[in-house]
């Protein structure tokens, strides 16, 4: 810790477009929370800032399906989002917005510093551009039929029912999700970072001097930097987010990745005038906390901006954690398959340390884990209640009962061996525990904490005070090992507070409070000390620090998390993609619309399925006079084998379209229940070929 005199600590700023989950907890914000709260019990001099990421497609996606303002959508969870982790004990310095003037300024400007040292290429392309909205359209704000599974509202970056990641190219009758309009391609004009120049730096930079860094955010890099840097543009075409500060840049804002991590710098700023000492000066440690899915940008594009512009340090490490899963599935928002935090704060009051005990012992450290409500119970019931809670009650309990509510003194000519173990078994703990801190091993740091307490209930049961105050005749010898034990307790209570202070801060809170302790005590210098609580001093009455979880607790969570994923699939059934004007249904044609149509009944001869696509098969459709390819998204819900002989009705004069190399020449209509696909075709059988009107 040496080489540095202050930290500035980041958690990711979360996208202000809905609640936070347990798996945000988890991922970031919590063990940045644990970091920094451990940082500040050894006095660093630390800031730890976060805030809204108010910008980019997420937010103006939501403000569509809400059918309100980008603003709107920014002000609602801007206001979810501070309380939940207000709430939840993180200890942010600050909890910025990126919509606020600071930010706009210091992002503007951060752009414009790297633009006159001429570190922009200027570069036009080719975008989807929607003329009925007059707005560029960004990957998401096209819609179309996925290639690959026949959704029909694929996003133009990704299918949301398949999981296949796509390109607006790819979609088949894409068209904008602002107006339904078939996008046209236009020029445009963006500034694209060479980031291929960055390379070498980067590379020596982590590759060479990061050795240290997670292995999971090291491959990662390492991959990245393998297989080659390109230009990336830092602008978009939008009007929703930081004006670029040119001239000639109508209509053009900030790459929310751009300007997000900027929003960093801009906290700090609003937080301290001395803001400088923490970007600009070499002996501050930055650390970033972020979730897996954010390494590039934290590690490589940011870098890169805070390198280009010149003025500014780079992160010392960027702890990225994986996933965590829910009862054995990936966390979907828009399927809400999500634990809430909102939700567990007002369901558990006054048990946001069990959250974090459970998130910190589970923490996706290395690897993608599971949370389930059931593992949740078990940690709590025989963990925080029967090892933890059990020691500091005991010892509370004792002390009145046998010592008078006093802190009972420390009599040397009884101190034994046992006792002695203890103090040394701290001062291992206090050197592991912080040795895992340090090195943002979080899980094994509250694993050691455990274990003090474990020692402590061992210690008990040893020395057994309750058995020795039952033999009269002894009184006087008993007493003073009673007190001795008692005293040792107390003080290994006094100094599990201080350990877990990080962890569990509520916890530790009342821990002080029964003690009749300031917050002084959880200096971590103090910890491993037997002088924490002074003798003679009486105590408050003991406080059940953890109660129970009960099984109609867990079985009511489990069942709230089932219920909310089947609201949604409901609703998601109908509003999956971003639709801003609610239609009842397509817009209204004219016959002679209609009429271009050449709907015929044909009957299936061959279907097989399209090798390297599970969705897709290639069939056959006899119409009489001719044959016809034609590939359907429909190998989910059919087997080739089983659908030769169906008659189906064809649009048989839809223009050709290649699909994984095959002309498909038609399309086949399906009605969809539900998921469930139904061909479209006549009540009776007809012949090949019969017209359709
Ligand atoms: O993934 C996200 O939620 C982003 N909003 C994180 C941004 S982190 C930083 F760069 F601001
Ligand atoms: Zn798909």
């Amino acid at each position: 810790m040496e080489k540095f005199n202050r930290y500035l600590v980041t958690a990711a700023l979360p996208y202000a477009n809905g609640p936070v989950h347990i798996g945000h907890l988890a991922g970031c914000y919590l063990p940045s929370d644990i970091y920094v709260r451990y940082l500040r019990a050894r006095k660093m001099d630390v800031k730890f800032v976060c805030g809204t990421d108010e910008h980019g497609v997420p937010i103006t996606i939501k403000a569509m399906q809400e059918n309100v303002s980008p603003q709107d959508i920014v002000d609602k969870y801007y206001a979810v989002i501070r309380d939940s982790f207000a709430a939840m004990g993180i200890s942010f310095d600050i909890f910025s917005r990126t919509s606020r003037q600071i930010h706009h300024e210091t992002a503007a400007d951060f752009f414009k510093v790297m633009y006159d040292k001429g570190l922009f290429e200027e570069r036009e392309s080719e975008q989807y551009f929607d003329e009925i909205k007059q707005v560029f359209l960004a990957d998401r704000y096209i819609i179309g039929t996925c290639p690959k599974c026949g959704n029909d509202r694929a996003y133009g970056d990704q299918c949301e029912r398949c999981g296949s990641s796509l390109s607006p190219d790819e979609l088949i009758n894409p068209r904008s999700a602002l107006s339904d309009a078939v996008p046209v391609k236009r020029k445009t004009k963006h500034w694209y970072m060479p980031l291929q120049q960055y390379e070498p730096w980067l590379k020596q930079w982590i590759l060479e001097e990061h050795k240290e860094w997670k292995n999971n955010v090291f491959g990662q890099c390492k991959s990245w930097l393998d297989n080659g840097l390109q230009s990336r543009a830092m602008t978009r075409d939008s009007n929703w987010g930081i004006k670029v500060p040119l001239p000639d840049a109508e209509g053009k804002v900030l790459y929310v990745w751009f300007d997000a991590p900027i929003g960093y710098i801009s906290a700090t700023k609003e937080l301290t005038d001395n803001w400088a000492d923490y970007w600009c000066k070499e002996d501050t440690r930055l650390v970033h906390f972020i979730g897996k899915d954010n390494i590039v940008f934290h590690c490589i594009i940011f870098p890169a901006m805070l390198k280009g512009h010149g003025n500014f340090i780079v992160p010392d490490n960027v702890p990225a954690n994986e996933f965590l899963n829910i009862e054995g599935e990936k966390v979907s928002t828009s399927r809400n398959w999500a634990v809430w935090v909102h939700d567990y704060i007002q369901d558990f009051p006054d048990q946001q340390d069990v959250l974090r005990y459970v998130l910190c012992s589970t923490a996706p450290e290395t690897k993608d884990n599971d949370f389930t409500w059931k593992d949740f119970q078990d940690r709590n019931n025989n963990e925080l209640v029967a090892n933890l809670g059990n020691f500091v009650n005991r010892t509370m309990v004792l002390m009145h009962k046998l010592c008078g509510g006093k802190v009972p003194p420390m009599h040397a000519a009884v101190k034994d061996a046992a006792d002695d173990a203890i103090f040394a078994m701290l001062q291992d703990a206090k050197l592991k525990i912080s040795e895992n801190l340090e090195t943002y091993r979080f899980r094994d740091a509250l694993s050691e904490v455990m274990n003090v307490a474990r020692e402590g209930n061992r210690y008990l049961q040893e020395k057994q005070p309750w058995i020795l105050a039952k033999t009269p005749e002894l009184q006087q010898q008993n007493q003073q090992a009673i007190d001795n034990c008692l005293h040792v307790c107390l003080q290994l209570t006094a100094n599990l507070a201080i350990f877990l202070n990080p962890f569990l801060p509520f916890t530790a809170q009342k821990i002080c409070h029964m003690l009749k302790v300031v917050d002084k005590m959880l200096d971590w210098e103090n910890a491993g000390s037997m002088k924490l609580v002074s003798v003679g001093y009486s105590l408050r009455p003991p406080e059940l620090l953890f109660k129970k979880v009960e099984d109609e607790q867990v079985a009511a969570q489990v069942e709230k998390l089932h219920a909310g994923l089947k609201k949604s699939a409901a609703a998601a059934a109908t509003a999956a993609a971003p639709v801003p004007e609610a239609k009842p249904a397509k817009a209204e044609i004219q016959y002679d619309d209609f009429a271009k149509l050449d709907l015929r009944a044909g009957t299936i001869t061959h279907a097989e399925k399209v090798p390297k696509a599970d969705k897709l098969l290639k069939l056959t459709v006899d119409l009489g006079s001719e044959q016809r390819t034609v590939v359907s998204g429909i190998a989910e819900h059919f087997a080739p084998e089983a659908i030769i002989g169906r008659q189906v009705t064809l649009v048989a004069n839809l223009a050709p379209r290649k699909m994984r190399g095959i002309e498909s020449q038609g399309m086949i209509l399906m009605a969809e229940d539900n998921g469930k696909l139904v061909f479209v075709n006549p009540d009776a059988p007809v012949a090949p070929g019969s017209g359709i009107s």
